[in-house]
């Protein structure tokens, strides 16, 4: 029988919770056998909701007293280069969440201490394990809609992002905290690097959200090039108000394809008929991708047992954190942004 892997959560926070449920709930290879958080509120609530007694506030005094063969890193993204290099180094596997780290050079350091200690990298990019994404990535790639020519993918969230995570200084904002998944999902579709991008923001909220951070946006439309001649389209909204809503259509030159859709449940309901007909939509993020959640770890267990290299890892988190960095900087100077801009440092 395959070993049980033992689990370090490293933050207790949304992430922390969520992914302690998916792990405890439905995913019988793992245990999560310590929790690390500093915000000792935080941590005690989400430990007792899930029966872990093992707790700490530094992975450091984790590493020197719990048992566990790998880390899940759920913690705001200033902190991830110096988390997974620390875990890593203590020969643990590393789980990571998006965004992968500030910028590429940290994104490097992590691929590095990884790779130099042996262990595996996972970075949380769970739409490619969410079934009717990864149904359509291997339709597209079977050539079912012929050659990929145009992308939209979008990702709009009802709620506004932690104070840390609509800040540049500390997580680069949206295009970051809610776009990661649309960069990692835009290239993986359209089998394409990105080449050019050219972006525009707006904030029609902040006001009323007292929102003081420097070039604070919640609104964002990027139009992409890709490599392959192809173009798309990331839109980002938070806060939107209305609910969870991640879609994403691909245009091929023999058809169409469309992923995700804004209806959240196969019911409809009309109580009078002033209300008219209500069909709910999605509302939160961990309902919508709660099965993406789920195999990302039955993933991430299975790639520690049999020692597989997880398919998901440290250069499409690059990529990811690269798309990023030339997002911002195209509505910071206000011009189209080369990829190599970027990833030659220029
Ligand atoms: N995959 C997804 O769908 C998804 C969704 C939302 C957020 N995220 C990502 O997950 C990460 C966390 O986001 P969140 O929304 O849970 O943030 P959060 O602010 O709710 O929680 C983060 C927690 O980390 C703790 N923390 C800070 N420094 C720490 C340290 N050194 N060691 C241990 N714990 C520490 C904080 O005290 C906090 O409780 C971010 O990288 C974010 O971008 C992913």
């Amino acid at each position: 029988m395959a070993m049980t892997v033992k689990i370090c959560m490293v933050g207790a926070g949304r992430v922390g919770k969520n992914h302690s449920d998916a792990i405890m709930g439905y995913v019988p290879g793992a245990q999560i056998t310590a929790m690390v958080d500093p915000a000792d509120a935080v941590l005690q609530a989400t430990a007792d909701e899930y029966g872990i007694e093992a707790r700490f506030n530094s992975l450091e005094q984790a590493l020197d007293r719990a048992d566990f063969d790998a880390v899940v890193i759920t913690t705001p993204t200033f902190t991830h280069r110096e988390l997974a290099l620390q875990a890593a180094a203590a020969g643990k596997h590393v789980f990571l969440e998006k965004p992968m780290a500030m910028n590429l050079e940290e994104c490097d350091a992590i691929i590095e201490g990884t790779r130099k200690a042996g262990v595996h990298l996972q970075l949380g990019f769970m739409r490619r394990f969410e079934p009717e994404f990864a149904a359509a990535a291997e339709r597209i790639a079977a050539g079912e809609i012929g050659d990929p020519m145009m992308v939209k993918s979008n990702t709009h969230g009802p709620g506004l992002p932690p104070a840390w995570a609509r800040d540049l200084r500390t997580s680069n904002g949206m295009l970051a905290e809610v776009n990661s998944h649309d960069w990692d999902c835009v290239r993986w579709l359209m089998g394409s690097d990105l080449n050019r991008v050219y972006t525009e923001i707006a904030d029609f909220k902040g006001k009323e959200n007292n929102v003081d951070t420097p070039h604070f946006y919640d609104n964002v439309l990027v139009n992409i090039r890709f490599e392959s001649g192809g173009i798309g389209i990331i839109s980002g909204i938070c806060p939107c108000g209305y609910g969870y809503d991640a879609r994403t259509e691909i245009v091929g030159t023999k058809g169409i394809m469309q992923i995700g859709e804004l209806k959240g449940q196969d019911i409809l309901v009309c109580t009078n008929r002033d209300q008219g007909l209500v069909i709910p939509i999605q509302r939160r993020w961990q309902e919508r991708f709660k099965q993406g959640y789920i195999g990302e770890f039955h993933h991430f267990v299975e790639c520690i047992q049999k020692d597989q290299t997880p398919k998901v890892g440290g250069a499409e988190g690059r990529m990811a954190v690269a798309g990023v960095l030339a997002g911002t900087r195209s509505f910071l100077e206000e011009r189209p942004v080369y990829m190599k801009e970027i990833l030659e440092g220029k």
